[in-house]
């Protein structure tokens, strides 16, 4: 930052209050996460200068053997880390990569079966807010009442009833195993594609610890964000059969030029998600959740579908009530970053929400473990409550001092990530 703080110190002293911000505060939103400094340099390093339409050995621009060799290396690299025939690396986001997939796969106008997402889905799924709602129509499975987790049977008797083109699985606040067998077989059943977004549970899938959707999926998509602890950006697995209409769909289809910084930034991701050292990360981030929510629920707290069997939790505040905006706002005032989450059949509005989505890959990142997931605990059940005589600086005083216990890039050594 040295360079940035000479030329727009207004710039760089932005980004170390936000440093200081990402060091002193413990990072419990499930989509975020911390990225080791060889990520950091990828993406800040020279190739944003370089343009690079189309793809390796078939470029609209000159000068890419190099570029060449670094798409190559992540598109191996991708296929080698998740057992893939066809990877594309050039989607900008997850979004980017799933409307690329939808192009692939759809007509205009044809029909998205995918999960509510008041239930837990993405909004690229087929909502209306989306332009995947306005382009494709979006029919919608949720989960069941008694359990919420999703009914299989359900899905199933929709899928019959309306036909859908493409049938699309994964989401952003489900916290049980997906079964990718049954999915298959009900898009089978009605002559579907099937479409697993993994972009939440990526990494848990790298590393073996959630079961892999490709034997199953026409396409996958994700981002390499979240548990994938990488770059910004997305990417997309197929069948090699795919591989054209898919490269195709990402450019000229829905995108200019590749975001190279990114595409190098993401050749470096699935190389560290390829190491013992992450799989054992991997491993105490389900072992943090599942641990967490253990205590919270012994402490009294409702979560969504009885637990946890991946990454995150959901949280219902309402037998404690409060809402999930107040919950969110309670936590920050502790130094706690959450987000306010509907949970499955909400009374209340997005804005305002009954619940609080939680994630572990963020602090085990930072090397938290249960004996840290403990006290992360009783500040959160400590600090939930409207009370006004509640003393909420002793809490923010142990998240200091946690955050000061686990030092984010402040000791290269120490957070070396591989
Ligand atoms: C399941 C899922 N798909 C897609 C996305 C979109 O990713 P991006 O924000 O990179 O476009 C997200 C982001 O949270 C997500 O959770």
């Amino acid at each position: 930052m040295k360079k940035l703080a000479l030329v727009d110190p207004e710039a760089a002293s932005l980004v170390e209050a936000e440093l200081y911000r990402q060091n002193k505060n413990l990072e419990l939103i499930a989509s975020e996460n911390f990225v080791s400094e060889a990520i950091l340099e990828a993406q800040g390093s020279i190739l944003t200068n370089k343009y690079a339409e189309g793809y390796p050995g078939n470029r609209y621009h000159g000068g890419c053997e190099q570029i060449d060799k670094i798409e190559d290396l992540a598109i191996k690299r991708a296929c080698d880390l998740f057992g893939a025939e066809h990877a594309n690396v050039q989607p900008h986001s997850g979004v980017n990569a799933n409307l690329a997939a939808y192009m692939a796969l759809l007509k205009p106008g044809e029909t998205i079966l995918g999960m509510l997402l008041q239930h837990g889905g993405h909004l690229s799924h087929g909502s209306k807010a989306s332009i995947t709602g306005n382009y494709y129509k979006g029919i919608f499975y949720g989960v069941s009442p008694d359990t919420e987790m999703i009914d299989y049977d359900e899905v199933e008797e929709i899928a019959k009833k309306h036909r859908p083109q493409l049938i699309v699985a994964g989401g952003s606040a489900y916290p049980r195993t997906i079964d990718f067998a049954r999915f298959r077989e009900i898009a089978d059943l009605v002559g579907a594609f099937f479409l697993v977004d993994m972009a939440h549970i990526a990494g848990l899938i790298a590393a073996g610890i959630h079961p892999t959707p490709i034997p199953y999926a026409d396409v996958v998509t994700s981002t390499t964000t979240k548990t994938m602890r990488g770059a910004r950006g997305g990417f997309i697995l197929s069948k090699k059969e795919r591989a054209k209409a898919i490269d195709k769909a990402v450019f000229p289809g829905t995108q200019g030029g590749p975001i190279l910084q990114n595409v190098l930034a993401k050749a470096v991701t699935f190389r560290l998600a390829s190491t013992n050292t992450f799989r054992e990360y991997q491993a105490q981030v389900k072992t943090n959740a599942a641990f967490l929510a253990d205590r919270l629920q012994e402490k009294g707290l409702r979560l969504v579908a009885g637990g946890t069997d991946n990454h995150l939790m959901l949280v219902d505040l309402r037998p404690i009530g409060l809402t999930g905006k107040e919950g969110e706002e309670i936590l920050e005032s502790v130094g706690i970053t959450v987000n306010k989450n509907l949970i499955p059949f909400d009374p209340n509005p997005p804005a305002v929400t009954s619940g609080i989505r939680i994630g572990t890959a963020a602090i085990t990142s930072r090397g938290m473990k249960e004996r840290e997931i403990e006290e992360i605990s009783d500040i959160i059940f400590g600090s939930l409550t409207k009370d006004p005589s509640l003393k909420r600086d002793i809490f923010r005083k142990k998240v200091y001092d946690l955050c000061q216990e686990f030092p984010l890039y402040l000791d290269p050594f120490e957070f070396a990530c591989i």
